[in-house]
């Protein structure tokens, strides 16, 4: 979401004329997009503003700016801590930078009053379609299109519902737009974004044909020809009912890869968390998507060490992580957000423990992992080629259907195209092989010719 919005943002910027420099210390103006899910990115956040602010001293005119979650879950309490920031953009207000950022540049030129900080954080009506532009110099064969804001959950370990506001949804038709003229520039993979893509349009537009309106987004995506691969980040479980599950077996372009986020495998602590299900209901609807498709990659996020979590909690969650086998997931150590209601909760977890447990699913999930790359030795995938690998001569990478990144030999003219790669080599984390010249058969040794 922050990569995407962070894009957005500089799409704009090239648009008025500002273009992009490759390292931090040559810019004249820098925005850190910030995150506010864990204390720890907000820190980090903090520590790299006040590294760069140095650059103040020799150059009066360099602009720095903080934009996004932390901007806007600490406000104007981030300048106590950094006075000489330039600039602070909330969630709602992105298009609104070069606006302030050309004001800044005017008043340091002479032209205009002192402007101070510019601190920009109210919430803006209609801003979620604010978020559609796309840099028509990068071509982008994989892109993130953003399809709504905001959360109307309320887990109780979450930040997000203050930082990105309430639930609103970009039109249908925009949508599809921004994704047909996407393609018209090459890109044949699209990941919808949503804090909870699940929720989208549940208010504003009606079901149809006992289809949520977030399925019927999916087929209008299925019908562009260019598109490939469709992708979204994330659904939550409460959102995952019987149309979503058929989607898979109806849409030949959405690709077999659902992240679900678990964060929990203890039925007292999702309550806690106010996650509405219980882990009986988390593991049906897993089997549900493997009924329809059996090699779907399924990953998660999952918190240990949320406050009251004892050792058999843990153990649950210990469990059902090894029950589902996922081949990804994301495990957080809980972390204390201010003004959201576990951070007041007794029983906090000491932070050694929540290491151990972090340990203990970082293990599982690597021989997961490990175990998934290895069923595929031998079998042929179909990669979307998206560039050159980050290393090797003549080295190329791209993803399968569930998510896995391939790197191959193979050429430009390749970039874009589906591809048939039989796999070599596993790691728990890639997947390595070559190109299949001729055919395409799945997960069956090969016996065609290699580049
Ligand atoms: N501490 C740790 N992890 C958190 N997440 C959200 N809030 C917290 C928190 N306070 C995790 C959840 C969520 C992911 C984006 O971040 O697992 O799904």
């Amino acid at each position: 979401m922050n990569a995407r919005d962070s894009e957005a943002v500089a799409a704009m910027l090239r648009h008025r004329g500002y273009s992009m420099v490759d390292s931090e210390y040559e810019a004249d103006i820098v925005l850190l997009n910030t995150c506010a899910v864990r204390d720890q990115a907000e820190q980090k956040a903090i520590g790299k503003t006040g590294h760069l602010i140095k650059h103040k001293r020799n150059r009066p005119n360099f602009i720095i700016g903080i934009m996004g979650c932390m901007a806007q879950n600490r406000g104007r309490g981030i300048l106590d801590q950094l006075p000489d920031l330039d600039l602070l953009v909330g969630t709602q207000k992105f298009h609104r930078i070069p606006d302030h950022l050309d004001s800044l540049i005017h008043s340091a030129n002479g032209l205009g009053p002192q402007p101070g900080t510019i601190v920009d954080l109210e919430d803006e009506e209609g801003s979620q379609n604010t978020i559609c532009d796309h840099d028509p110099d990068q071509r982008q064969v994989s892109a993130f299109v953003s399809i709504m804001q905001g959360c109307n959950m309320s887990c109780t370990f979450c930040i997000v519902p203050k930082t990105r506001g309430r639930e609103r949804c970009r039109p249908i038709a925009e949508i599809v737009e921004e994704i047909e003229s996407l393609a018209s520039q090459g890109t044949r993979e699209v990941t919808l974004l949503g804090q909870i893509v699940t929720s989208y349009g549940r208010r504003e537009l009606p079901f149809k044909n006992g289809k949520s309106p977030f399925v019927q987004l999916l087929e209008k995506i299925q019908e562009l020809p260019e598109i490939k691969c469709i992708r979204f980040t994330s659904p939550h479980p409460r959102g995952f009912k019987k149309d979503l599950i058929e989607a898979y077996r109806g849409l030949s372009k959405l690709c077999e890869y659902v992240h679900l986020p678990m964060q929990s495998g203890s039925n007292r602590i999702l309550r806690a968390m106010n996650r509405p299900y219980t882990a009986k209901r988390y593991k049906q609807i897993v089997s549900e998507l493997r009924t329809v498709v059996p090699s779907m990659y399924i990953s998660t996020d999952i918190i240990v060490g949320f406050p009251g979590e004892t050792e058999d909690d843990f153990q649950e969650t210990r469990a059902l992580f090894m029950d589902i086998a996922f081949d990804m997931a994301y495990i957080f150590k809980y972390s204390i957000r201010t003004e959201t209601p576990a951070a007041i909760l007794p029983h906090q977890v000491p932070q050694e423990v929540k290491e151990a447990r972090n340990q203990i699913l970082l293990d599982i999930l690597t021989q997961n992992s490990m175990s998934r790359n290895q069923t595929l030795l031998g079998s042929t995938q179909e990669v979307l080629v998206e560039g050159p690998a980050r290393k090797g001569e003549g080295m190329y990478s791209g993803r399968t259907r569930g998510n896995r990144k391939v790197n191959f030999s193979g050429t430009p003219r390749l970039i874009g195209k589906l591809v048939p790669v039989e796999i070599e080599k596993v790691s728990s984390s890639s997947l390595y092989g070559s190109l299949v010249l001729h055919g395409m058969e799945t997960d069956k040794p090969l016996t065609t010719k290699k580049l």
